[in-house]
């Protein structure tokens, strides 16, 4: 058998990895980020072997591979759990439009928007949208996300839909079946179309993609519609999830409550019910600051849902309408200035509980042995730069399963 590659990162300024043990992290358990300082991290293959204080770095023979992490903060890869990173064209001229005042909800409502979308993606082929979704991947590591998630929705037909997910899994992210995420303009109404997509797109989609989503809004598919293609897809093994309470709190949270989704994303309109409910579940709130920022909403209440004991996680949402923002760090600065988490929180909530929300939290986002060798070293010696620094320039060296996947500085 040919040895084990080894990675070795030494002389480190700082690791800092979120708290051990059960996930998702909540209340103070999200600002218990451990830091190590003058520290190493030991890669075996793709797995973790051991992270700790220099003085305890053991004798290591054979080859291994060395990376000099003197004045860097290694954190673990980031992950963005909630992305719409395979779809083709842009929406540059709407972004210009609403600029000059149209509305998100207007410019969908004249079919723009996400069906704009949808003829792009239609007409791209799946080749073209493995091309763009590993670019849109590339973008994302750039910025340190390790593991990503991206969702269908922009197909809306068979085809299309069946090609989006095969695209995620060939660009190395995990699939999510987003059918019904607009009405089509082939199908008669929303019911119709949720009849097409459970008869004729769920056997396949179920056989690739790992979880199902809605878009639960005025105006969209409602908590009726919404329910009848969970349920189905629940029915078929799929994990669930919402997005929901994103103009309008339309019953996103009591149905994700009682479906027992993963995860209900988006929140910026959740009111105190809605925050007391969701803490007092287990399902987590993926909150998506840049969304938000990007369309000029209102943010999500994440103190309030952190505080109430709720489990948050912290995602992209990177899309060509809501969120052109494959930003990771971004995210967490906005968090930290606009939300009121602390650093360590914003971090327990894009690493551990991101990981949680995909299913992944006992082998990715902690730095700790037996995990997924996924870091990300900070050109920095204070890793809170994560968030401090403001659309900064700080990713050193990304590691991904082992292996060096980026290294930006010499
Ligand atoms: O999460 N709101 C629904 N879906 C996406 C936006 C998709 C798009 O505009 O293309 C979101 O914001
Ligand atoms: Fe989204």
């Amino acid at each position: 058998m040919p040895p084990v590659r080894r990675l070795l990162v030494h002389d480190l300024a700082q690791v800092a990895t979120p708290k051990a043990g059960p996930a998702p992290l909540r209340g103070a358990d999200l600002r218990d980020v451990h830091v190590i300082e003058d520290a190493f991290v030991l890669c075996e293959g793709p797995r973790i072997e051991a992270v700790g204080p220099m003085y305890e770095l053991p004798a290591l023979t054979g080859d291994v591979e060395t990376i000099d992490g003197r004045g860097l903060a290694a954190i673990p890869g980031l992950v963005d759990c909630h992305t719409h990173a395979c779809f083709a064209g842009d929406r540059v001229h709407e972004f210009s439009l609403r600029a000059g005042g149209a509305s998100y909800e207007e410019l969908h409502a004249a079919g723009g928007g996400i069906l704009s979308t949808v003829r792009a993606t239609r007409a791209a082929g799946e080749e073209a949208l493995v091309e763009a979704t590993t670019i849109h991947r590339a973008w994302m590591r750039a910025h340190g996300t390790t593991t990503f998630e991206a969702k269908s929705g922009y197909g809306l037909d068979r085809e299309t839909e069946l090609a989006q997910l095969r695209a995620v899994r060939a660009a190395g992210g995990v699939p999510t079946w987003l059918g019904a995420h607009a009405v089509p303009p082939e199908q008669a109404d929303a019911d119709a179309y949720v009849d097409f997509l459970l008869a004729e797109v769920l056997p396949d989609a179920a056989a690739i993609a790992e979880a199902a989503d809605v878009f639960l809004e005025r105006g969209t598919f409602d908590a009726a519609q919404a329910r009848r293609y969970l349920g189905a897809c629940r029915e078929a093994g799929l994990v669930l999830r919402l997005h929901g309470d994103q103009f309008t709190e339309s019953g996103a949270i009591p149905l994700a409550i009682e479906l027992g989704a993963r995860s209900v994303d988006h929140l910026e309109a959740t009111g105190d019910a809605g925050v007391r409910a969701l803490a007092a579940s287990s399902v987590t709130g993926v909150l998506l600051p840049t969304s938000a920022l990007f369309l000029g909403r209102p943010l999500p209440p994440a103190r309030a849902l952190v505080d109430a004991g709720a489990a948050i996680a912290l995602a992209t949402d990177f899309n060509p309408g809501s969120a052109f923002c494959e930003s990771l760090p971004l995210a967490c600065t906005l968090a930290c200035t606009q939300m009121r988490l602390a650093p360590e929180e914003a971090l327990s909530a894009c690493t551990v509980n991101a990981a949680h929300v995909l299913g992944r939290d006992a082998s990715v986002g902690r730095l700790q042995p037996g995990y997924g060798a996924d870091l990300v070293l900070l050109d920095v010696a204070d890793w809170r730069h994560l968030a401090y620094h403001l659309a900064g320039d700080i990713v050193h060296t990304v590691v991904e399963r082992g292996e060096i996947a980026l290294a930006r500085r010499a």
